[in-house]
């Protein structure tokens, strides 16, 4: 079976001397791997606010603090992702306000976004789901006009670019996730890029308990509600041993998704995703629209490739039941989405099969 998503670490003989190292260095917390991981990784997106942390989620509720989103406040925010973008809302205490999508791309749908600015909006997150940027150039129109802090989380599209320009400069708050299965992956842990460089000095004392790093205990007063959300040295050097080969990483999601572009085009039964303008999606997913979706995941499966809808619409979960309201465009997507595999593990031969068994018919 090829698979949907797949792990990627660095060969042994690269990536274990340097574990070694570093776990028997006497310092794994903290410290100067850290420091070095997000210089390179500041270096690789071209922002120099680039803080590190445990995981995307420690990401994204750090940049709803640096927001000031409080208990009762409202976020807007989209159903089509995966669940963390909106449990990491409901953390806060805040409401979230759901926003329709973008047919044509599955993003959330800036005009509906602006439909639903209240007094009470102190945030809008926008996702830029399965790699495909969000409508980057609106969004910056209206978190300029409204004054309100844009969330861009970007877990699913590290290297994805807008007017040239890698995701992580683009808003407020950018956030990337290293989890497992992500275009990198640290294990666990996550990035958040931050536009304002007084915000990455809070953020820093926020994501370690509210202490100022490097500045004796008997000294620090503790003046804001902190956190254990940063990245050890273990976690940061395998970041740093990742980045050495991530172009390439990239080039290979980016290189299969512009050939399924190119491949897919004209099937009956099947609708390709359309993308804003001077945007570069890194397809971590390839997503379709599909008719009868289940046949065509059976489909797949009969062949030997995995298709599969990932996620699923989040409003309808329990514990966002005070937020339903009508999301037409979530409503037709949702009945025809599903990704098929476009990672560096598929061969040209695999990526040439995936084509024939979809024009095939199902
Ligand atoms: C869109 C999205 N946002 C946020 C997260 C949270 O990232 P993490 O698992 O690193 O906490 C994930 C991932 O799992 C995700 O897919």
């Amino acid at each position: 079976m090829i698979p949907l998503v797949k792990t990627l670490l660095p060969s042994k003989k690269v990536l274990l001397p340097r574990l070694e190292k570093i776990l028997y260095s006497g310092y794994i917390a903290q410290g100067e791997s850290v420091d070095e991981f997000e210089c390179e990784f500041s270096k690789f997106v071209g922002n120099r606010n680039c803080l590190s942390v445990n995981s995307g989620s420690s990401a994204l509720h750090l940049a709803l603090i640096l927001a000031n989103v409080q208990p009762g406040d409202e976020v807007i925010s989209t159903p089509i992702t995966a669940e963390p973008t909106n449990t990491v809302i409901a953390q806060t205490g805040a409401k979230i306000v759901w926003s329709d999508i973008d047919f044509e791309t599955g993003n959330i749908c800036p005009d509906d976004v602006v439909r639903k600015i209240t007094a009470k909006t102190k945030a809008i997150m926008v996702v830029d789901y399965a790699g495909i940027p969000v409508n980057i150039q609106r969004f910056q129109e209206i978190e300029e006009k409204y004054g309100i802090p844009v969330i861009q989380d970007s877990a699913h599209a590290l290297g994805a670019t807008f007017n040239g320009k890698k995701l992580g400069n683009h808003f407020q708050y950018t956030i990337f996730s290293f989890q497992a299965i992500k275009h990198m992956t640290t294990v666990d842990g996550g990035m958040l890029c931050i536009k304002d460089d007084a915000e990455f000095e809070r953020a820093k004392l926020i994501r370690w308990f509210g202490i100022t790093k490097g500045k004796c205990r008997a000294e620090n007063d503790i003046e804001i509600q902190g956190y254990k959300y940063h990245m050890n040295n273990v976690n940061a050097t395998i970041g740093l041993v990742q980045l050495e080969n991530i172009d390439d990483v990239i080039d290979k999601y980016v290189d299969n998704g512009k050939y399924f572009d190119r491949e897919l085009q004209g099937i009956d039964g099947v609708e390709l995703m359309n993308y804003y303008p001077k945007s570069q999606p890194s397809y971590w997913l390839y997503t379709l629209k599909v008719e009868r979706r289940d046949a065509f995941v059976k489909h797949m499966a009969n062949n030997k490739i995995m298709a599969s809808q990932l996620h699923k619409r989040n409003d309808v979960h329990s514990i966002f039941k005070g937020s339903k309201c009508k999301l037409p465009k979530v409503g037709e997507f949702e009945k025809k989405w599903v990704h098929i595999p476009c990672g560096w593990w598929l061969s040209i031969k695999d990526r040439e099969r995936i084509v024939n068994v979809i024009k095939k018919g199902w």
